[in-house]
């Protein structure tokens, strides 16, 4: 009898998981980063953008999350180069080439093909929880 309860628990696991990773076809995952993105990226990670800038939720917190930048509304590839190229009255000018910007804003455009920082709000109940399985 109790054989048989870890029987349908092993199984109970195994549709489960299978169930939890089926949902996730191409359309969540980002694909291999190119040349470009993986140069973007080691600058990203020589500079220290991460000390200032959140990735999903994790970094530093004097300036925006990055994770969908490249997306937002009003933002974008060009938005992003002029403020990577010259920096603002708080975030520095780290005097990188045309081609080192470039490199960064296509390793961000990357990111935010990975999915989404903010749950969005079709999401969100009621009760101001919120369900990201379905
Ligand atoms: C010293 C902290 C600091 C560092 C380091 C830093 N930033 Fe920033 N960054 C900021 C701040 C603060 C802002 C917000 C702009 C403002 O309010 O002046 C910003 C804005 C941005 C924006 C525009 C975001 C938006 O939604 O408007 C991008 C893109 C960006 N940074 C990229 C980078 C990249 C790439 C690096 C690394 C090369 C970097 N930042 C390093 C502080 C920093």
């Amino acid at each position: 009898m109790r054989f048989g309860l870890w029987i349908l628990l092993f199984c109970a696991f195994i549709v489960y998981t299978w169930f939890v990773y089926a949902q996730c076809d191409t359309s969540c995952k980002a694909p291999h980063p190119s040349g470009k993105e993986l140069a973007g990226w080691q600058l990203w990670q020589s500079r220290n953008c991460q000390v200032c800038h959140q990735l999903y939720g994790l970094g530093g917190f004097m300036g925006p999350d990055l994770t969908n930048t490249a997306s937002e509304r009003g933002k974008g590839a060009r938005y992003m180069s002029g403020i990577i190229k010259y920096g603002t009255g708080r975030m520095p000018n780290f005097h990188l080439s045309d081609s080192e910007v470039n490199n960064l804003v296509s390793f961000l455009t990357w990111v935010d093909k990975s999915g989404k920082n903010r749950v969005p709000p079709e999401f969100v109940t009621w009760t101001g929880n919120y369900n990201i399985s379905n």
